[in-house]
């Protein structure tokens, strides 16, 4: 059952370089899973959040490409914010917690890679439900 003391921040591999800055991430590398999709959300119009929900199956990993923008995790104890502001940061949020996604800046790109195919089975979109879920252990 995870808890949000097992949500981190990555750091990736970075290359500077005079003509440009290079990154990379590799899956069952520095993802640390099999990466089944990828999506990215941006245009995010200022003081909208993203993303209050929960995944019974999904494991994620975030990049903030460009911008900053804050994620927030929550096992049904405690909650803790990550502030991604650099491309070669990366954040891996496992299974079975609550996450929003909030204080985008203008033109932020938030990069996600996950670990299943996507089901819409898989999302918990009601607190309530999240949390009697994490109190009777079933995520
Ligand atoms: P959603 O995950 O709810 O966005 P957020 O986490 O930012 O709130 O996704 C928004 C819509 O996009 C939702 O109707 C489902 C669709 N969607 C897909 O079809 N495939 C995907 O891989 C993702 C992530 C979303």
């Amino acid at each position: 059952m995870a808890t949000v003391e097992d949500v981190r921040i990555i750091e990736l591999p970075k290359f500077l370089d005079a003509r440009g800055n290079l990154s990379f991430a590799e899956q069952n590398n520095h993802i640390p899973f099999d990466i089944k999709r990828t999506y990215w959300i941006y245009d995010v119009p200022g003081g909208e959040d993203r993303g209050g929900h929960a995944f019974r199956f999904n494991q994620e990993f975030v990049i903030a490409l460009s911008g900053a923008f804050n994620v927030v995790v929550d096992d049904g104890i405690q909650k803790k914010k990550f502030v991604l502001n650099r491309s070669y940061y990366g954040l891996y949020i496992p299974q079975g917690l609550w996450r929003t996604m909030e204080d985008f800046s203008t033109n932020s790109l938030a990069l996600e890679f996950g670990s299943v195919a996507y089901s819409k089975e898989d999302y918990i979109r009601d607190y309530d439900v999240f949390f009697k879920m994490k109190q009777d252990g079933q995520i």
